[in-house]
């Protein structure tokens, strides 16, 4: 059977092939797009790969052949091999394009940058043609917030080379949330509300993931200037075009129901409820009113929006919309009839808007509040939506709390199997290898299943690349993909030198059966450095679960000989590996890792010091030498790399302020706030840290000697510790730095030698 499928296609190619040969163009204009990526990525090369796209029946899954067409083929072109791709989807051309790149040729892209164009100057040959299909219909890419975590900032350029890092991957369902409020706003308008009012509930530019959600509303520190919303529109519409080129379809917004709360006072009769309270905010920016869907207002709003969204961007681009009402968010009733209400009218006005809309949901909900979501209230929710195609339901952190078990497979809805793994973009080196390779294909087995995709929902994008990576490849692979001879593939492409020395695959062989192989269930996902947190006397240490804090793995026998691995091979190839701006950021990345484990040892002495009744102040002064020196080593050697730089993401704020200083001032105040208080003071502080150069020695260096100065203070006047007068002084802190913008943030050594930098930490701190 299969092999006929092969041989068919074989065929199919080799006659397309030469019609291709006979053309200066590609005729075919779906894989144009992908022809426009091989000039972008790979120009030498261009001209050596053919992508002969023959429609699917629709219900096959995507599936690609590549062979070498050289021999076929008579023309001055040197270089090698001539790679055609058959496939059956523009997606699975990418894919096909992929796998022959990085499992042939040696080369990858990553989120540091593409590497495509260090393939061999002449393609090595397929001695035979390879075929490979998808086990799922669609593999999925972003979480709602990853949009703010992340992508907040992003300019055209920054998104390309993620839409390529994706698409090349064989993504090929991409959640699109950019410039959500340009539409949002004129729907708004036009039912009534005023700029002042609709100005009240929009969120700010780092913060727009939580309004879309309806967890948040307004904006601390300035209401979001039109400027910005206009710009997000106009950087949607290259995006969407770029999204459609690469074969992708992308998840647009629609109207979830959260409305500004002037509604209610131009629609007195509306049906509105307030939300929940949502991360100890106040009131005024949070409980955001919500249009029940029942009202015919909601479904007046809906067709609004899609309405302008489609004039916007165009019909039939996609049909599938994501709209989550209940994100960390209690509904007004538990009553399984309401709930089953409220999903049921919400279906029908996205189908009154689009008649073919699929409603796509995040299902974190059922984790984050199980105790509510019960399974009689999800099969309510659910099944007030008719039909199993009609949904599809994002299984969010199925590596770690699998939902589609308890909820009998969505009870039939289409799911998605999701690794979540990162919270935050926190940088902790971390991953489960098994669960998100073995897992999925349970799932896609299991009986009954209604498991139609793989996906990646992190919170952000820090690090830690090779988990993601494993899942997009294990989505092309029947058999739970094996670690050792991944790992090994792996780092041969991402450190492209010839002769790699041994030692830096052993490297991460040891990191691949350490902390990528975290079994422990209470420590899953990054885990964060206790030096990014607010000092306190205690509650800092062996946090677990959500944002973990415990170290799961012994430091000295994993991070240490890693680290002299990596060096010992950077030395062995003469330095030619310091050249790899990947293997450069592994190297700052691991010492990193390094350096904030040991900060808890240095930690918990500080506090035994200042604990003990002996103690001097002096004597705490100085147990605080080495943890305040382990943070301007942590800074400078995080200084030493762009991609561990506090400016690069300020400036990436500052950089859609066109020269005006106010407008820069709001968004480096954003983008600020976000990574340290979140919220206007503090209300869920630190939860987006970072170990970024210029934040270590800016902010949170500042932090802690402000600390020590409060132990030695204490311990001088010989009173109580005061664990609220230490959150206020940090708090203090926090505003303080919040509001520098346009200050210097970190310049001392700034691409200071990674290596002589390195050499010396890993020698002070192994
Ligand atoms: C579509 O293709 C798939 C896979 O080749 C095959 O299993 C299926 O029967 C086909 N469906 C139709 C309607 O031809
Ligand atoms: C609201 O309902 C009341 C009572 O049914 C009615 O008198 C009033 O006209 C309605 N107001 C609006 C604005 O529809
Ligand atoms: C929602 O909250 C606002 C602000 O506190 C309040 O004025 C309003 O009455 C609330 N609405 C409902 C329906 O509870
Ligand atoms: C906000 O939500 C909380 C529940 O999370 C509720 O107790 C409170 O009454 C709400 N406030 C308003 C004004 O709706
Ligand atoms: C969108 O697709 C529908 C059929 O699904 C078709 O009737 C309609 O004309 C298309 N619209 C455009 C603008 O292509
Ligand atoms: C949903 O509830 C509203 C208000 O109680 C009611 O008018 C409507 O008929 C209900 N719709 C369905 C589909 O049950
Ligand atoms: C791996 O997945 C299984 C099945 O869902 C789950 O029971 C287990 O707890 C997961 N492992 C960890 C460490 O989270
Ligand atoms: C993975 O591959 C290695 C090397 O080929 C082999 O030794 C090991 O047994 C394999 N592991 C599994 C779980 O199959
Ligand atoms: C944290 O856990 C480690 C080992 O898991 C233990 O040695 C240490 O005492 C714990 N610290 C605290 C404060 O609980
Ligand atoms: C790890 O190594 C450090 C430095 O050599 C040493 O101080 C520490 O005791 C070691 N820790 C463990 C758990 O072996
Ligand atoms: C230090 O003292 C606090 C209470 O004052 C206590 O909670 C904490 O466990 C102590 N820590 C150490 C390391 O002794
Ligand atoms: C886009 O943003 C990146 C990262 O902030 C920056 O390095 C680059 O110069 C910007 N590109 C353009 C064209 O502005």
């Amino acid at each position: 059977m299969k092999s006929t499928t092969d041989l068919t296609f074989f065929l199919v190619f080799l006659t397309a092939s030469f019609i291709y040969r006979a053309s200066a163009a590609p005729q075919d204009s779906s894989v144009a797009g992908l022809y426009s990526l091989l000039q972008r990525r790979i120009p030498s090369h261009a001209n050596s790969f053919y992508f002969d796209l023959t429609s699917g029946n629709g219900t096959a899954l995507d599936t690609f052949t590549l062979s070498d067409v050289s021999s076929h083929v008579h023309d001055e072109e040197k270089g090698g091999a001539q790679i055609n791709i058959a496939c059956n989807s523009v997606s699975a051309c990418a894919r096909g394009l992929y796998t022959y790149l990085t499992e042939f040729c040696n080369v990858d892209i990553y989120w540091t940058g593409s590497r495509l164009s260090h393939l061999p100057s002449s393609l090595p040959s397929l001695p035979t043609p390879v075929t490979r299909t998808s086990l799922v219909k669609y593999r999925y890419f972003f979480n709602t917030v990853t949009f703010s975590y992340t992508a907040a900032f992003y300019n055209f350029s920054s998104w390309s080379l993620l839409l390529d890092w994706m698409a090349l991957r064989g993504v090929n369902l991409p959640l699109a949330w950019v410039g959500y409020e340009y539409i949002l706003i004129e729907v708004f308008r036009e039912a009534g509300l005023n700029d002042a009012q609709i100005g009240d509930f929009m969120s700010g530019p780092a913060f727009q993931a939580w309004n879309r959600f309806g967890n948040i509303q307004g904006g601390w520190g300035g209401s979001l200037p039109t400027q910005w919303v206009s710009d997000q529109f106009e950087l949607q519409k290259k995006i969407m075009t770029r999204i459609q080129e690469l074969g992708m379809t992308p998840v647009l917004p629609s109207f979830t129901g959260f409305v500004p709360r002037a509604f209610s006072n131009i629609y007195p009769n509306a049906s509105i409820v307030n939300g929940s309270q949502w991360g100890g905010f106040p009131v005024m920016y949070t409980n955001d009113s919500f249009l029940e869907p029942f009202d015919p207002l909601f479904a007046t709003l809906q067709k609004s929006f899609i309405d302008k969204q489609i004039a916007a961007y165009g019909a039939n681009i996609s049909h599938i919309y994501t709209l989550d009402q209940y994100n960390e968010n209690d509904p007004y009733s538990g009553d399984p009839g309401y709930l089953q209400n409220i999903s049921s009218a919400t279906f029908a006005s996205l189908r009154a808007a689009d008649p073919e809309a699929v409603w796509l949901m995040q299902g974190w909900l059922f984790y984050a509040d199980e105790a509510f979501w019960t399974t009689e209230r999800v099969q309510a929710y659910l099944g007030g939506v008719p039909g199993n195609e009609s949904m599809i339901i994002l299984d969010l952190y199925s590596e770690v709390q699998p939902q589609w078990e308890r909820l009998s497979s969505y009870y039939g809805k289409q799911w998605v199997w999701c690794e979540l793994h990162d919270y935050g973009g926190n940088m902790g080196l971390e991953g489960n290898f098994v669960n998100v390779t073995v897992e999925p294909l349970r799932a896609l087995g299991a009986p009954g299943s209604s498991m139609v995709g793989m996906g990646l929902t992190p919170e952000g994008l820090e690090g830690n690349e090779i988990v993601y990576d494993v899942l997009l490849d294990q989505a092309w692979n029947p058999t739970p993909i094996n670690r050792t001879e991944y790992i090994s593939s792996w780092v041969q492409r991402r450190y492209n030198v010839p002769r790699l020395p041994a030692s830096a695959v052993d490297a991460w062989q040891l990191l691949g059966e350490t902390v990528y192989n975290n079994q422990d269930p209470s420590t899953q996902s990054t885990v964060k450095s206790i030096l990014e947190l607010a000092p306190a006397l205690t509650g800092l240490v062996n946090l677990t679960v959500h944002s973990p804090t415990l170290v799961f793995y012994d430091t000295n026998s994993t991070i240490v000989p890693a680290l002299h691995m990596l060096l010992d091979a950077s030395a062995e190839s003469y330095g030619a590996l310091l050249s790899i701006p990947e293997f450069k950021y592994d190297l700052v990345d691991v010492t990193r890792q390094l350096l904030a484990n040991r900060f808890i040892s240095l930690y918990e002495s500080l506090v035994s010091v200042y604990n003990s009744t002996t103690t001097t102040p002096s004597q705490i002064s100085a147990a605080s030498v080495p943890l305040l020196q382990l943070l301007t080593d942590l800074d400078a050697l995080l200084l030493t790399d762009p991609h561990f730089h506090l400016s690069t993401w300020l400036d990436s704020a500052r950089a859609w302020s066109g020269g005006n200083a106010s407008y820069a001032a709001y968004l480096e105040y954003n983008a600020r706030n976000q990574i340290t208080l979140w919220g206007p003071t503090g209300q869920i502080s630190d939860y987006a840290s970072k170990q970024w150069g210029g934040l270590v020695g800016g902010y949170y260096k500042p932090r802690w000697e402000a600390f020590v100065g409060y132990l030695v203070d204490s311990k001088q006047a010989g009173t109580p510790y005061n664990a609220s007068a230490v959150l206020d002084i940090m708090l203090a802190i926090g505003e303080r730095w919040d509001l520098e913008t346009g200050s210097e943030v970190g310049s001392v050594g700034v691409n200071g030698d990674v290596w002589e930098t390195v050499r010396a930490l890993a020698s002070t701190y192994s």
